[in-house]
C-alpha cells in the first residue's frame, strides 16, 4: 500500500532537551542540592546523585542524539558550577563546557544554550536571589564571562527558562528551593527583577555576538473554562491564561511591566528577543472560585493523562497556542515538549500527534523553525526525582545503563526522512492510522 508521508522544511532543527541541573550530576553547589538533603522536599527524599552522568559523559548521549539522526540540542549551564563563589569563576568548568559544546558541534548537533534554568548558586540565595535587585548585575557578569568563554560555540540562547512556571513553584506553591520568602510578595518582587535579569542577558550577548539569536523559552498550556460553565469562569480562565502565557511576551514586546500596578516601563526590555521558545506540555481547566488551588479542576474524566497525573495529552493545544503567537511576528522554536512515560505506552503516539499540528502549522506557513523533544534520555525530574521518565532513552540511574525505547526509534526515523509516515504509524502507534492519515484531527478553536 501506498506510504502517506508529512513532510518537514528541509532546514528544520530535530532537536532533543536536557537542564544541567537535570542531568549533569553532582551540582553540590546548587540550591536544588541543598533542597534535596532536606526532608520531604523531593517525591520518596529521591537525591539527584550522578542524575544521568553528563558531567563526567555527557558525550555518550550525544553519541546517541547523533545516531537518532538530531541536529540539534538545547542544554543548560549550571551557574553554580560556573561561578561557585561570587566573583569567582571555575575556569575547570568552563573547559568542561567547552569540550561538551565542541562535541555537538562534531556530530552536526547544533546547541542552544539556557543560562538559566531553574537552579541557582548557594550564594545567590544567601544574597536573596530573584527577590532582590542585586541579582541583575550578578546576572549580567555571569552571562558575559559565559559570551566571553564559550560564545562562539553557541548561536542560539535562552536567557531563563519557563520564568513563570519558576515564580509559581518557587514563590507561590513551594515545590522549588529556597522556602523563604514566599508568598505574592516575592513573587511580585521576583518577576520584574526576572525581566530586568533577561534583558540583561539578551544585551550583553547582542553587544558580543551580533549575529546570536536570542530568546526565552516560555511554558505555555491552555488554559481554559470547562466547557458549560458560567461566564464568570470563563473570564477568569481569560485572565490566568494571559497572566501564565501571555504577560511575559508582552513584557517583553513592549517593556512594560503589568504588576503590582501602574504599568512601568523597564529600561531595554522592549523588543529583547529574536525568536519565541515554547514548551507546551498539556492543558488545564480553570473555574471560578478556584476551590482547591488555581489548577485543581484539571482535566475530563475520559482524558488521556499521562504518569503521575502531570497532565492531560492534548496535542490540538499546541497547534492553538502557536497560532496565538503570531502577532509577534517572530521565529517560533518548540523548546520542549513531552510526557512522563516510564512504559512507552504514550510516547510514540503524542510524539507522532504533537508533530502532526507542528506539520500543520508550518503549512499554513506559520515560523516554526524546530523542535527539541523533552528529553532525549531520563533524568532528575525536580521535585518529583526520578519518578517521572521523560525519555526517548531509558536510563537505570544505579546502573547507568541505557536502554533505546521505542519512542527513541520511531523519533530516528522521523529525524532520519524529516517527516511521519504511515509506516511509521503501523509500527509505532497504529491507531493513529485512522485519525492523522486518513481521519481528520479536530479543528482547533480560538483560544
Ligand atoms: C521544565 C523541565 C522539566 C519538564 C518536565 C519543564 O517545565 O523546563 O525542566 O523537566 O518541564 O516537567
Amino acid at each position: 500500500m501506498a506510504q502517506a508521508q508529512l513532510l518537514f522544511p528541509q532546514d528544520f532543527l530535530w532537536g532533543t532537551a536536557t537542564a544541567a541541573f537535570q542531568v549533569e550530576g553532582n551540582n553540590t553547589n546548587s540550591d536544588w542540592w541543598a533542597w534535596e538533603q532536606q526532608d520531604g522536599r523531593i517525591l520518596h527524599n529521591q537525591k539527584s546523585g550522578l542524575a544521568s552522568n553528563w558531567w563526567a559523559n555527557a558525550e555518550q548521549d550525544l553519541d546517541i542524539a547523533a545516531e537518532m539522526g538530531t541536529n540539534a540540542h538545547r542544554l543548560s549551564l549550571e551557574w553554580s558550577r560556573i561561578e561557585p563563589e561570587p566573583s569567582v569563576f571555575d575556569d575547570a568548568a568552563l573547559g568542561r563546557y567547552r569540550e561538551i559544546l565542541q562535541a555537538m558541534h562534531d556530530r552536526g548537533i547544533e546547541p542552544m544554550v539556557t543560562l538559566h534554568h531553574f537552579s541557582n548558586p548557594l550564594w545567590l540565595v544567601e544574597k536573596g536571589d530573584f527577590g532582590s535587585g542585586v541579582v541583575v548585575d550578578y546576572f549580567r557578569r555571569y552571562t558575559a564571562k559565559v559570551v566571553d568563554v564559550l560564545g562562539d560555540l553557541i548561536p542560539k540562547w535562552i536567557t531563563i527558562n519557563e520564568p513563570m512556571v519558576y515564580v509559581f513553584m518557587r514563590y507561590l506553591s513551594g515545590a522549588f528551593p529556597v522556602g523563604k520568602h514566599r508568598g505574592w510578595a516575592g513573587a511580585l518582587r521576583a518577576i520584574p527583577n526576572l525581566l530586568r535579569c533577561h534583558a540583561a542577558a539578551y544585551h550583553t550577548i547582542k553587544e558580543k555576538l551580533p549575529e546570536a539569536q536570542v530568546g526565552v523559552a516560555k511554558n505555555m498550556a491552555v488554559l481554559q473554562a470547562r466547557p458549560g460553565s458560567s461566564a464568570l469562569s470563563r473570564w477568569w480562565a481569560g485572565q490566568i491564561s494571559w497572566l501564565f502565557n501571555q504577560m511575559w511576551l508582552d513584557s517583553m514586546q513592549n517593556g512594560r511591566l503589568y504588576f503590582p500596578v501602574g504599568r512601568r516601563t523597564i529600561p531595554h526590555l522592549a523588543g529583547s528577543y529574536d525568536f519565541i521558545g515554547l514548551n507546551y506540555y498539556t492543558r488545564f481547566y480553570v473555574n471560578f472560585p478556584p476551590v482547591g488551588g488555581l489548577l485543581s479542576d484539571k482535566w475530563e474524566p475520559d482524558a488521556v493523562v499521562s504518569d503521575g497525573n502531570y497532565g492531560e495529552i492534548y496535542p490540538v493545544g499546541l497547534y492553538k497556542i502557536i497560532e496565538s503567537l503570531l502577532p509577534y511576528k517572530k521565529p517560533i522554536y518548540i523548546t520542549e515538549n513531552g510526557v512522563p512515560d516510564k512504559d512507552d505506552q504514550l510516547r510514540p503516539s503524542f510524539l507522532m500527534t504533537h508533530l502532526r499540528e507542528i506539520w500543520r502549522a508550518i503549512s499554513f506557513c506559520y515560523p516554526v523553525m524546530g523542535y527539541y523533544h523533552w528529553s532525549l534520555v531520563d533524568n532528575f525530574e525536580w521535585d518529583r526525582g526520578w519518578t517521572q521518565r521523560f525519555g526517548l532513552i531509558e536510563l537505570n540511574p544505579e546502573t547507568q545503563e541505557r536502554t533505546w525505547r521505542e519512542s527513541g526509534r520511531l523519533y530516528a526515523d522521523i529525524c532520519h526522512s524529516r517527516s511521519l509516515t504511515s509506516r511509521q504509524a503501523e509500527k509505532y502507534a497504529p491507531e493513529l492510522l485512522q485519525t492523522i492519515f486518513r481521519g481528520e484531527s479536530p479543528i482547533a478553536e480560538p483560544l
